[in-house]
Formats: C-alpha cells, sequence, structure tokens
C-alpha cells in the first residue's frame, strides 16, 4: 500500500494530494508573479475562511465563483499535484494557498512584489481542530488518545511540522509591506473590520454593499452550506464529515473542553520556552 505521507527537508505531507516532485516544483520551479496573492497558513488555521474571502473579493461580493468552483481549485495550494495545472496559465492577480515554511516557500516570492497575508490561530485550537482532522480523514496518522497527539503536536509530528518553526519563520516577514499579519481570533471579532484591513492591504476599493456580501457568504453558517467549500464533494472513504464534519464548530477556545489544566500547563510550558525570541503577544487566552 502507498505510505501515508511524503516527507520533503523535514517536513511531512498528506500523499494523497502531494509529492517530492510538487513540493520540489513549489519551491524551485514556481515563477511568482507581482500581482500574485498569497494565503499563508499553517493547517487548520483558517485556510478555508481566507480562501473564500480572497474569492469574494476578487469578485466584487459576488458570490457565483464561490458557489460554482470548489474552494481548492479557486485559491490553490502551491505545494500539491494540482498546482501547476490550476495556477500557471490563470490570468493575474492569482489567488495561491500554501501551508509551506517560509523556509521551503519559492525563491521568486522573496524578489517579487507579491503580497501575501499569514494568518495565526491559537496552537491550542489549532491542536484541537488538527485532532479531528486527523480522526475523519483516512490520509492522516491518527492518534486516538488526545494527550499522545499533544505530544506530536508539541514535536512537530505532524502535517507540515512545528507550528512553532511555522509561525517563527513567517513572523521574520511581518515588517515587510507586502506582507500582513492577522489572526484567526481577529477575524471572528471583527470580521467586517477584517475585511476592510484585507482589501485596504490588497489596494482594492469595494462600497460597502460589497464588502456586507463578502462578509455574509464567508460567515461560518454560509460556508457550511456551500458544498464548494465544506468538502462534502470529498468522498466519505477520504473525508469521513460523520465522524466530524470539516467546518467542525468555528469558534475560539475550544481547547478548553479537551486539554487538562496539567496539559493547558505543560503545553503553555512549552510555547514560552518556544516563542521568548518572539516580541508579539496575541490576545488569545
Ligand atoms: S486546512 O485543512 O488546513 O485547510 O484547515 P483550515 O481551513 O486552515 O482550518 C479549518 C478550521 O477553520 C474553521 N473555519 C472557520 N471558522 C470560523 N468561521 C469560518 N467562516 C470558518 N471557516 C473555517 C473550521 O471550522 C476549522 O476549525 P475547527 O476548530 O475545527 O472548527
Amino acid at each position: 500500500t502507498k505510505p501515508l505521507s511524503v516527507h520533503y527537508r523535514g517536513i511531512t505531507m498528506p500523499a494523497l494530494v502531494h509529492s517530492e516532485q510538487s513540493v520540489r516544483y513549489a519551491q524551485q520551479d514556481f515563477i511568482v508573479r507581482d500581482r500574485d496573492v498569497f494565503n499563508l497558513t499553517y493547517p487548520k488555521s483558517g485556510t478555508t475562511w481566507m480562501q473564500e474571502i480572497l474569492t469574494l473579493i476578487h469578485s466584487d461580493g459576488d458570490p457565483t465563483w464561490s458557489r460554482s468552483v470548489p474552494s481548492w481549485e479557486r485559491v490553490p495550494w502551491i505545494e500539491q499535484i494540482t498546482a501547476a495545472g490550476y495556477l500557471e496559465m490563470r490570468p493575474c492577480p492569482r489567488l495561491i494557498s500554501s501551508h509551506l515554511p517560509c523556509s521551503l516557500f519559492p525563491k521568486t516570492f522573496f524578489t517579487s512584489q507579491a503580497k501575501a497575508i499569514y494568518m495565526i490561530r491559537n496552537p491550542k485550537d489549532v491542536c484541537v481542530s488538527l485532532y479531528y482532522y486527523a480522526k475523519m480523514s483516512s490520509f492522516l496518522e491518527f492518534k486516538e488518545d488526545f494527550g499522545e497527539f499533544i505530544d506530536m503536536f508539541l514535536a512537530g509530528k505532524v502535517l507540515f511540522g512545528s507550528w512553532f518553526d511555522h509561525v517563527k519563520g513567517w513572523l521574520r516577514l511581518r515588517d515587510s509591506k507586502n506582507v500582513l499579519l492577522l489572526t484567526y481570533e481577529d477575524l471572528l471579532k471583527d470580521l467586517q473590520g477584517s475585511v476592510t484591513r484585507i482589501c485596504q492591504f490588497l489596494g482594492k476599493d469595494l462600497p460597502d454593499p460589497a464588502i456586507d456580501s463578502v462578509v455574509q457568504n464567508a460567515s461560518f453558517s454560509t460556508m457550511k452550506e456551500n458544498k464548494m467549500v465544506n468538502y462534502t464533494l470529498v468522498p466519505e472513504s477520504i473525508m469521513d464529515q460523520k465522524v466530524s464534519p470539516f467546518l467542525r464548530k468555528g469558534i475560539s477556545g475550544d481547547w478548553k473542553n479537551h486539554f487538562t489544566p496539567e496539559q493547558s500547563a505543560q503545553f503553555d510550558q512549552f510555547y514560552q520556552e518556544q516563542m521568548r525570541e518572539v516580541d508579539v503577544k496575541f490576545s488569545w487566552d
């Protein structure tokens, strides 16, 4: 049987949609264009949400595209096997996703004018979301015991490696005028304000009714009903949404329902050690 994972320079990715060649293509051959817009995330940090927001902004609030084409085709991942087919012939501005760490990102990005939004989510909630994702997916390694899963997460033995390395790597670019740093929690607190910030960053001047439409169509409840983004197009043998829906809860702080006080304290201590060198404070609790 085919192995579940692909390994590339210390990073593990699901073999379902990645190959060594596809990741090498992203890193070495993909040519970034100045008008490209990147949606960068560690997994389970709001990738799908940003795919929807960027699509809707691109369409001036008109939901036709987001309701007729799957999200992974509208804002494809550069590291996946389908990237070249989806992206090479596409007119600019292209909307592109990636979970790659900064160290494996296309070299041409760093000399381009392309814009990138890096979205960060409370790692405890990322860990919980990833736990359920692994549980419902046939293509991820799963540990039934949540305590063991936390250990795997902290050790970076999960898809796309360590959350800490990913975040620290991308945070180094945060002062670049072409990088916008957002948190999942910012979007939850104020989606309208966040969409407005994203529009300003992209130089896209949308009238208020268009902004309202972006906000309404990118809400959790609307996305959950949209089969082009809720992953129900993926066969049940690959993602079993009866085990856990892909758009699961869409809240912050669900970690409190999963971590014991000891697990939380141990996580916090590891976080402090890892993030000591980073002078950014996030407003999650
Ligand atoms: S993936 O597999 O890496 O692409 O997953 P990703 O999209 O990054 O993360 C999935 C989590 O994001 C939540 N989500 C949302 N939350 C609030 N509002 C909206 N509109 C929204 N869309 C997606 C999704 O529910 C997953 O989080 P959990 O905590 O599991 O619910």
